[in-house]
Formats: structure tokens, C-alpha cells, sequence
């Protein structure tokens, strides 16, 4: 994407070697989303080069997101792109499809080449809470704030954040959390396993370097395969995720021989 393209979507991109780093780029609305963004960070993600390993994405001026722009839900602004309340002149199956496009860039950040890392501090509510979901781990700031706001709006969470939430803290605190759509301090994220590094605002940039140096440091298709298969084993069964094991060893071993 051109620095035109990425400033439309509300982004900054950095690619420097195998990290990229996507920074949500609209401070003045605490980098509210709207779909512009996601179909950003879609795009980004679909344009990286195969040499990247790491991708961080995290928020300009000291909040990581707000959440959903609060202009979507706007019954005033009905007919702006994007307005929730404009899709309900739409049939079920349209809006259905409509969230489907709105969760890819969600969904993608999953993706086994690399490793997505979120950089939280400050606020990161709803859509905010639910992108650093997204990313298979989150380094946040001791004083940063997770909040699943959706209930307190009428709304469930439907950008793909609810999977990742139970799978990081268990069924039973993901509902507590959502349902009373509390505030989460960065250092209770690190307590109960929603961040894998808990740190003062000042030293996260150390921190996602030193991260970053310990997940680059192995084999790329390694790494990848490895992630592939943690990935997939809450679905399958014992022998299914063996047999997932030796198919995935055969093409290391291959590679390793370089055939
Ligand atoms: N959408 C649109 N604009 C926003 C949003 C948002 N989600 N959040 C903040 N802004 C704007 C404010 O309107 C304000 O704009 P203005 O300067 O033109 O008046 C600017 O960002 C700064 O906001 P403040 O509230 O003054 O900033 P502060 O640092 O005091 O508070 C906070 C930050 C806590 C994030 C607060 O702005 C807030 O609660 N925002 C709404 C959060 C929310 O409900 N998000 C939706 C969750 S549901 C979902 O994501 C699906």
C-alpha cells in the first residue's frame, strides 16, 4: 500500500527486516476503528513479503484502541459508509456477510507465517480489546486497560474476539469478563495468562525488542509449522494431532536435508 493508502485506513506500516509493525495511527479519536482500517490491515497483511516473521501492531499516541468508532452506531449518521444502523435495511444474510469482511483483518492476523504481537497501553476497548485477541501475544503496559465493552452496548463481541478470550483465560473468567464488561488492568491480563509480558509503559519498547530477538531467533519453517500445530490441537484428537506431528516432522526433516 502506498503511504497514501495506509494514512486513508488510519495506519502507519514499518517494515524493518522480518518485523513489521502496523500502528493505528488516528490519536485524536484514541484510534477508533472503522471499516476502512480493517480493510487496511487486511491488505497489509496480504502484501507482506514472506520474509516477515513478526508482526506488531499497536496504537499511536499512547492508547492502543477506543474500540469501534462510535459514528458506526450513530442513528444520525445512517447513511455515512460503514454506519451500523444504515446494514439494517439490509436482509440478515447481507449484514452476516458484511461482519465476515469486517472480521478478516481479525482473522489473518493468525496466520502461521508469522507470529502477531499487540502492544497495548492505554485503552484498548471492544474492537480494540478484541484486535489484541487477534494476535497470538500481547505485551501490555502495567497500567493498561482491557475493557469488552460490547455487552454494556446491547452488542455481543463479533470481531473474532471471543475464541482467542476463552482460550487465554478459560470459559468461566471470559464470561465474567464480558458480561460485566469490567476494565482489566495490564497487570491483572499478566496474572490471569491474557499477556505474556507485563511491563511499565516506559520499557515496552525494550520488551517487544526483546521478544521479537527470542521468536525470530529458530528456523522461520520451523516456527511456523510448530505454531501451525499448537494452533490446530484444541480441535483435533490425541491421534489426529500425532499424525498432524509426524506429517509436519516429515517436511522438516526434509528441509533440513534440503530436498
Ligand atoms: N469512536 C469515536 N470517537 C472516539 C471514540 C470512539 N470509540 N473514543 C474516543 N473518541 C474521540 C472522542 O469523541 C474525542 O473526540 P473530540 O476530541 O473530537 O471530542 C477524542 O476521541 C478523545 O476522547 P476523550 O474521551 O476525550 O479521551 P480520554 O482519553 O479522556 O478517554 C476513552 C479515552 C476512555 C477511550 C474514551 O474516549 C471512551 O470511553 N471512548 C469510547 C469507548 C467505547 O465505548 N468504544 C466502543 C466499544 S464497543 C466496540 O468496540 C464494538
Amino acid at each position: 500500500m502506498t503511504p497514501e493508502e495506509l494514512a486513508r485506513a488510519d495506519l502507519l506500516l514499518d517494515v524493518d527486516g522480518p518485523v513489521a509493525t502496523i500502528t493505528l495511527n488516528r490519536p485524536e479519536a484514541r484510534n477508533a476503528q472503522r471499516p476502512r482500517l480493517w480493510a487496511g490491515i487486511a491488505r497489509v497483511l496480504d502484501e507482506l513479503d514472506e520474509s516477515v516473521r513478526v508482526v506488531v501492531v499497536r496504537g499511536a499516541g499512547g492508547t492502543f484502541s477506543a474500540g469501534l468508532d462510535l459514528g458506526m452506531l450513530d442513528p444520525a449518521r445512517a447513511g455515512d459508509d460503514g454506519n451500523l444502523i444504515g446494514t439494517l435495511a439490509l436482509d440478515d444474510q447481507a449484514i452476516i456477510d458484511q461482519i465476515d469482511v469486517y472480521q478478516q483483518p481479525f482473522v489473518r492476523l493468525t496466520d502461521p507465517r508469522f507470529i502477531s504481537i499487540a502492544v497495548v497501553e492505554g485503552h484498548a476497548i471492544g474492537a480494540g480489546f478484541q484486535l489484541a485477541l487477534a494476535c497470538d501475544l500481547r505485551i501490555v503496559a502495567e497500567d493498561a486497560r482491557f475493557c469488552m465493552k460490547e455487552p454494556a452496548l446491547g452488542l455481543v463481541p463479533d470481531l473474532v474476539g471471543t475464541k482467542p478470550l476463552v482460550a487465554a483465560v478459560g470459559y468461566a473468567r471470559a464470561l465474567e469478563i464480558c458480561a460485566s464488561a469490567r476494565v482489566v488492568s495490564g497487570t491483572e491480563a499478566g496474572e490471569i495468562g491474557l499477556a505474556q509480558a507485563v511491563v511499565p509503559a516506559s520499557e515496552l519498547d525494550t520488551a517487544v525488542g526483546t521478544m521479537v530477538a527470542s521468536l525470530t531467533a529458530h528456523a522461520h519453517g520451523a516456527v511456523s509449522a510448530t505454531k501451525r500445530l499448537l494452533q490446530e490441537a484444541p480441535g483435533r484428537t490425541l491421534d489426529e494431532q500425532r499424525l498432524a506431528e509426524r506429517t509436519a516432522q516429515v517436511a522438516r526433516f526434509r528441509a533440513l536435508a534440503g530436498g
